[in-house]
């Protein structure tokens, strides 16, 4: 049999939010690679190689994961919610291009995942009812000035935005210099959605405004959606309030 890769999206965190389909994919790898809380989430097999790595270390998974499948093993990149996403997909996307000609070769499947802005959005209500943007805040791989600017594009433009990557003991400052930034854009009651390990057992979520929003109420493990001049919340008795983006622009808040 010809080598193939899977690179498989693994979703928020937990099992009822893992596709049919990358169930299927998991369960025919021969060898399992990704970074290692991940790779925990998938359940044992018998005679399935698990390859875990740090998660800094992206491209020398997809070159190694390729290289496997290449020999002719049927290989899987694991990645935590969709893998197209900030994510192992476009790491093998970048290692084939740049790669040996045979790896153009290889059977490639992406098996997507409910990715973290979604599940996030799911447990307040729909604030990406309406047009939104995503950004990952890490100026790892670009530079911060244009984290800057697409956040204030994006703000102007009348987006919600989700942050991925807001914040890490390496970039500590960033998100608040983030929400500063944001501030001079939208009102001070924009709503601020802080969804931190959604659907895993540690699941925090917590809404507030621009105005309160702080760093330091999130962490790796959280996405942070900005709602839009727009998005607005529903009061209910004994339940959490409805956050929600209407899907037509200018429909009174009144
Ligand atoms: C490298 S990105 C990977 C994103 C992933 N591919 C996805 O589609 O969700 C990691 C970021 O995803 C977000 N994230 C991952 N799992 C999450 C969860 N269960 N709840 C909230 N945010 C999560 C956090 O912003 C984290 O910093």
């Amino acid at each position: 049999m010809s080598g193939s890769l899977s690179v498989i999206g693994l979703g928020p965190g937990c099992a009822s939010q893992l596709t049919p389909q990358a169930t299927l994919a998991l369960q025919s790898a021969q060898v399992l690679f990704g970074y290692g809380p991940y790779l925990d989430r998938v359940p044992v097999r018998a005679g399935q190689l698990r390859l875990g790595s740090d998660n800094r270390q992206e491209i020398d998974r997809a070159r190694l994961a390729l290289a496997q499948a290449a020999a002719g093993a049927q290989v899987a990149v694991v990645s935590g919610g969709d893998p197209g996403v900030f994510a192992m997909a476009a790491a093998v996307c970048e290692a084939i291009e740049h790669g040996p000609a045979a790896w153009r070769e290889l059977d490639i499947t992406i098996v997507p995942g409910i990715t973290s802005m979604l599940a996030v959005a799911a447990r307040v209500g729909a604030p990406l009812g309406h047009d939104f943007c995503a950004l990952s805040l890490s100026d790892n791989l670009k530079p911060w000035a244009v984290v800057e600017r697409r956040l204030e594009a994006a703000a102007t433009a009348g987006f919600v935005i989700a942050l991925y990557n807001p914040i890490s003991r390496a970039r500590p400052w960033q998100l608040d210099r983030a929400f500063d930034l944001l501030r001079a854009h939208l009102p001070p009651d924009t709503l601020v959605i802080f969804g931190r390990a959604v659907t895993r057992d540690d699941e925090n979520v917590q809404v507030t405004t621009l105005t309160l929003a702080q760093g330091s109420a999130a962490d790796m493990a959280t996405c942070v959606i900005i709602g839009s001049a727009e998005t607005r919340s529903i009061a209910r008795e004994n339940r959490s309030a409805l956050v929600y983006t209407p899907r037509s622009m200018g429909e009174s808040s009144t």
